[in-house]
């Protein structure tokens, strides 16, 4: 089979998971101090493709290219497609199709996590005449997805884009594996009532076709970052799956740091209690404080006199004071401090669509 290609997903709008998508790209978003993309690149390059397009929108494209860059950290070459606007998945494919060609390629939702890599996949898509292969896992809400039919031999009977009614608890997974024709399926189907050009309507329109569409049961976990509960949920897997302890940086004697707690070589943790599976990432330090299972700690955070458990804190982020903090999401440079001086109360100053619970 011809080289086959790699079409990574990094446009669209993120807005389920706004506040922090209305200053970075969904795809950004770290996961155990990691980017999404990045969990998705590492992927690409372990199944050996060297050529990926990454389809990027005009609001976060700077960004975007920032952290891949030319995509010399993975060792694979990046072309950059610009879609101007989210039309759907399979009018990304469609402005992708100069980059594509007559390629073979597997097509990768940049916000989706998975718990192994696609390298066995591909190889089994090498060798069979399959025009699309796609990834399913049984979950417990399948409207929020698309969610297939199988004909009881792994053969895809019919797909439907976030039905009312889901016929199954199969929903797609947002990777796919792809024969050019899929690009003849793209050009037959309309927008769907949302308005987009959903991909789920082409592998149904190649199933009428007649293709091959195969469907494989995923035997590990699958996330879906989109919305804050998930995204804890992603970074709580994420933790258990791919911490080990590592203590590079400096923690004084009145500290206990137990577990699997990786501690970056510029952080610091001073008379302070770290309970794994835990990163603390470059520069951030820790002072009197306990920080609790499954948390995340980013670039240049300051934490004193706090307690804080199953959270995602993002960089240049401070808290001070704050005597407990549990199933929290803290965007770059937020601030929680105590103030102590005066009266009782909440002094907030609470971006668009932020959430307080108090
Ligand atoms: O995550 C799996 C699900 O992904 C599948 O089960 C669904 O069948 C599939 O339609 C898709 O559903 P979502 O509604 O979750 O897709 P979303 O709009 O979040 O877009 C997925 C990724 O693709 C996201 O990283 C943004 C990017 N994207 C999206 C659109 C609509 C683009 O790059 N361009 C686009 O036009």
């Amino acid at each position: 089979m011809e080289n086959i290609k790699a079409l990574i997903l990094s446009g669209g709008k993120g807005t389920r998971l706004r506040p922090l998508t209305h200053t970075m790209a969904k795809q950004l978003v770290p996961v155990a101090n990691k980017p999404i993309l990045g969990y998705v690149f590492e992927h690409i390059k372990e199944a050996g493709i060297r050529d990926v397009g990454v389809i990027v929108a005009p609001e976060t494209q700077a960004e975007v290219k920032a952290y891949l860059g030319h995509g010399e950290k993975w060792d694979v070459k990046i072309t950059y497609i610009l879609q101007k606007q989210p039309l759907g998945l399979a009018h990304a494919v469609k402005t992708a199709q100069k980059f594509l060609k007559d390629s073979p390629f597997v097509m990768y939702l940049g916000d989706n996590l998975l718990g192994k890599g696609i390298k066995e996949a591909l190889d089994k898509f090498r060798k069979t005449a399959y025009d699309a292969l796609l990834f399913l896992k049984k979950v417990p809400n399948p409207g929020a997805f698309g969610v297939a039919v199988l004909n009881g031999k792994g053969r895809i009977k019919k797909l439907i884009e976030k039905p009312k009614n889901p016929p199954s608890n199969l929903a797609l997974v947002g990777v796919y594996l792809f024969s050019p024709r899929i690009h003849e399926a793209i050009g037959r189907i309309q927008p769907s009532w949302r308005g987009e050009l959903e991909i789920t309507d082409a592998i149904q329109e190649l199933i009428h076709m007649g293709a091959r569409v195969e469907g494989e049961v995923l035997d590990c976990w699958w996330l879906d970052t989109g919305k804050k509960d998930d995204f804890l949920a992603a970074n709580t897997t994420v933790l258990d799956d791919y911490v080990k302890r590592q203590v590079d940086g400096f923690v004084d004697e009145k500290s206990e740091v137990s577990g699997r707690v990786h501690v970056d070589a510029t952080a610091r943790v001073i008379n302070s209690v770290i309970r794994g599976p835990v990163i603390i990432g470059p520069g951030v330090e820790i002072v009197d404080s306990f920080i609790g299972p499954y948390t995340s700690i980013g670039e240049g955070t300051r934490i004193t006199n706090s307690v804080i458990e199953h959270s995602v804190i993002l960089s240049q982020v401070i808290v001070e004071g704050v005597p407990r903090l549990e199933d929290s999401i803290l965007g770059r440079e937020a601030k929680i401090i105590k103030n102590q001086t005066r009266h009782k109360a909440l002094r907030l100053m609470v971006g668009d669509q932020s959430l307080v619970e108090v």
